[in-house]
């Protein structure tokens, strides 16, 4: 009745913006990550506890913030009457700041819990389950680079390649502390209401997808960069032209993108990628990890850098201390 997951964020180069369906949260369009293997949260999920009813704590302190999300995740994985649960979650990376801590907190939540109740599920469902709590969480199940193909009824997943067959890295700068003033997904269904860009993002997804998806097969660093880049500032208009807009970045948000873009002209192999908060991911081969790490530690208002290669998806892990 008890076990715990442990599961790395994954970063979008193709994004997921927008749902099809918001009862089932399916993605309206597909998407293609990078599973990360150096920030990670690990869930312990245990239903032999006295309480009646779930409780939750993040880096051993009670929290309910996000009790209500982990509830209904646990029903779904129970998928009927089920004990109450005391969840126990660990990170080592900030929480709701545009790090895809929700994508790593539910792939490890499901499959903890999955094993807790002795279910045995497949990948397969594990994602599409962590999927219906965070849309972004169903790939982190997955290791490397992973497109999201968004069916009509449910998604479905496929490795493109392993973190080894191309190793890139991702320095993330961090541009502010502090949890985000809109969640993902209320921006998400604030755009497709009311930017008028939202149809033509949802008509172009599949060209940005067979791009990127190319250039994994090529490793073609050049072609991805386009891509990534394109899809990101593409995700972002959506966002400033939603009415109220929504603007996650601010002024060192900027300065991390001119310096990852000066970095690329002098010859690095550095691109960019922004999600729903203002951090910068920069996503680089190897070689040159050390040069944009210290590029953008240096840039004025940088709050601290994170590095990563990529990794594996979610997986069962001891239940030792995580409480
Ligand atoms: O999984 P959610 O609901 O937090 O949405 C994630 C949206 C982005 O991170 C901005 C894009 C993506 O594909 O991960």
């Amino acid at each position: 009745m008890r076990s715990s997951a442990t599961a790395q964020p994954n970063i979008a180069l193709v994004k997921y913006w927008g749902k099809s369906d918001i009862e089932k949260n399916l993605p309206a369009v597909g998407s293609l990550s990078i599973t990360l293997a150096d920030l990670w949260t690990t869930m312990d999920v245990d239903f032999a506890t006295d309480a009646r009813t779930d409780t939750l704590s993040v880096n051993g302190r009670t929290d309910d913030r996000m009790l209500a999300r982990v509830s209904r995740c646990l029903d779904r994985v129970a998928g009927g009457r089920r004990p109450a649960a005391a969840v126990a979650s660990r990170s080592n990376f900030p929480i709701a700041a545009g790090l895809a801590s929700s994508a790593s907190a539910f792939a490890a939540l499901v499959v903890a819990a999955d094993a807790a109740l002795g279910r045995g599920r497949d990948r397969l469902d594990l994602a599409r389950l962590a999927g219906s709590s965070s849309g972004s969480a169903a790939r982190s199940l997955y290791a490397g680079f992973v497109e999201l193909e968004a069916g009509e009824d449910a998604v479905a997943l496929r490795q493109l390649a392993m973190p080894a067959d191309w190793p890139l890295e991702v320095v993330v700068a961090l541009a502010a502390a502090g949890e985000k003033p809109v969640s993902s997904g209320e921006a998400m269904m604030r755009s497709a209401d009311t930017s008028p860009f939202y149809r033509r993002w949802i008509d172009d997804q599949p060209d940005d997808l067979a791009a990127a998806r190319s250039a994994v097969a090529a490793r073609d660093f050049d072609a991805l960069a386009a891509v990534a880049e394109h899809n990101c500032l593409k995700m972002h208009s959506l966002m400033w032209t939603s009415r109220p807009p929504i603007v996650y970045w601010n002024q060192v948000t900027l300065l991390c993108m001119q310096a990852i873009r000066d970095m690329r002209e002098r010859g690095r192999r550095v691109f960019f990628t922004i999600d729903a908060g203002p951090q910068v991911k920069a996503v680089c081969v190897r070689d040159d990890a050390d040069a944009v790490a210290e590029r953008l530690a240096a840039t004025d208002g940088v709050l601290d850098i994170m590095r990563s290669g990529l990794g594996d998806g979610a997986r069962l892990t001891p239940t030792e201390c995580v409480r």
